[in-house]
């Protein structure tokens, strides 16, 4: 793969001169992977149209450096500027449509820029493209004669029908209502995964986060650090995570650290998971939602191999109720869940304690019932309480059957409870994921 289409480094913007001058923008530095969907967020006036107005060639960048599509723009001659813009689809807040004009002669604007086709080709690559998203039957019509939804529908059809690089969208839903919202971005997000295009886009409207590969947070001109920082200053933990397309893989891999790399590993993390929980009132961000939840699954294997177990799980407990969150045949099992008190993870969670049984049926809190759903037989166990940080029980942690046949010791508890405050963590901005998730699903909110 080439250079990143998008590379800004130490930008610095201000409006205004002498004493009216006002710095908007403070040492920006990021970088967009080609055909990676971005979305920059964060309150009004704090530079995201600027920002995008500068990445798009539309304004002159004062100070630093901004790379785009290979140029570099900061003291660009015009024919530069003008040469990047033509590769680039845009699309603001108000469409822009000419009303004059009919649907397909609007989208057809979108082709004259880039060459000069002869008029049949035109007409026949913009109405393809009308039909994309999904306004065939409206091509004749004017703007004045579409819903705003479907305007907007027609200013994304202009904006990707020349196949730009790249597309850069401010606000490209602020007027649009939740379903017409929806629909604009996932017809946004599936051209563009088809062309490869890479998508920078503005918006304050957290129901579409989740179409983002990645978010950044802009707040008084300054840009967040943290999704930047879990790309860059973690490739290692990232690629390990991104290549591994099945929980199995990545459990592979892990299964070849000893017990220090796993450790680090684990820390690193912890680390970003934490960062995560701190950042995420205002984010949702499914590909690291996926990561973490592979790494959850490879982690808790990885755990029952280093402490010689047969197998590990882990159960969520929420309104007085416990759901098994990892484990190893939970696809077949289907949801499982029981109340805060009942079975050996339900004492933990209920007590807070730590319990370590050498054989299972002989306690007669030990529930059979997943064992007889499972065919499998629990002699040991080791079971503990995971706590967030408010010191709530929210999760346990379970150990199931030393590999050896011995009981599990008072070390393997330890190590066990050294581990599980790494686990603890991510799962904890699992919760926080899956509660933004539901929130941004459910309601009107
Ligand atoms: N051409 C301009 N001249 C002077 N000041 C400007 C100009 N354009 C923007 N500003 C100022 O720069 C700051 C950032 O503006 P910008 O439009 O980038 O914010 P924004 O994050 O896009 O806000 P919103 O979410 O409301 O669209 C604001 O304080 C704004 O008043
Ligand atoms: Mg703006």
């Amino acid at each position: 793969m080439g250079a990143a289409p998008i590379r800004v480094e130490g930008l610095n913007h201000a409006f205004g001169k002498g004493r009216l001058r006002k710095q908007i923008l403070f040492d920006i530095s990021t970088e967009i992977p080609e055909g990676e969907i971005v979305i920059v967020t964060g309150p009004s006036g704090s530079g995201k149209t600027t920002l995008l107005t500068l990445v798009g060639a539309l304004r002159a960048a004062q100070e630093g450096s901004v790379r785009v599509l290979g140029e570099e723009l900061r003291g660009a001659r015009a024919a530069v500027l003008e040469n990047v813009r033509r590769r680039i689809g845009f699309i603001f807040q108000q469409h822009n449509l000419l009303g004059a004009l009919s649907a397909v002669q609007n989208v057809e604007l979108g082709l004259r820029v880039g060459g000069r086709p002869g008029p049949a080709t035109l007409r026949r690559r913009a109405a393809h493209m009308l039909e994309a998203v999904g306004l065939g039957e409206r091509c004749d019509h004017r703007p004045g004669q579409l819903s705003g939804g479907q305007r907007q529908r027609v200013a994304i059809a202009r904006a990707l029908v020349g196949q730009p690089a790249m597309l850069l969208a401010d606000e490209p839903t602020a007027s649009l209502d939740r379903s017409s919202g929806r629909e604009v971005v996932e017809r946004m997000k599936h051209l563009a995964r088809e062309e490869g295009t890479t998508i920078l886009l503005v918006t304050h409207d957290n129901r579409i986060l989740d179409i983002a590969d990645r978010i950044v947070h802009l707040e008084d001109g300054r840009l967040s650090t943290f999704t930047d920082a879990v790309v860059a200053n973690n490739r290692h933990m990232m690629d390990l995570l991104a290549r591994s397309r099945g929980n199995d893989d990545l459990a592979r891999r892990v299964d070849g650290l000893d017990e220090t790399g796993f450790a680090q590993l684990l820390r690193q993390l912890t680390n970003e998971a934490q960062r995560f929980i701190d950042v995420t009132a205002m984010a949702n961000d499914r590909a690291f939602g996926g990561l973490l939840r592979q790494g959850l699954f490879a982690f808790t294997r990885k755990l029952a191999q280093l402490l010689d177990a047969d197998r590990a799980s882990l159960f969520l407990v929420r309104d007085g109720m416990l759901s098994l969150a990892v484990a190893e045949d939970l696809d077949s099992l289907g949801p499982v869940t029981f109340p805060v008190g009942t079975g050996i993870a339900g004492a933990v969670a209920a007590s807070g304690e730590i319990v370590r049984i050498d054989d299972a049926y002989a306690d007669p809190r030990f529930n059979r019932a997943v064992d007889r759903q499972t065919g499998y037989r629990t002699r040991s166990l080791l079971c503990l309480p995971i706590t967030n940080r408010d010191g709530g029980i929210f999760a346990v942690a379970q150990l199931l059957n030393r590999r050896d046949g011995m009981p599990f010791s008072s070390d393997d508890e330890q190590r066990f409870t050294g581990f599980i405050a790494s686990i603890g963590v991510i799962l904890e901005s699992l919760e926080v994921l899956d509660a933004g998730r539901a929130r941004s699903q459910g309601g009107r909110a």
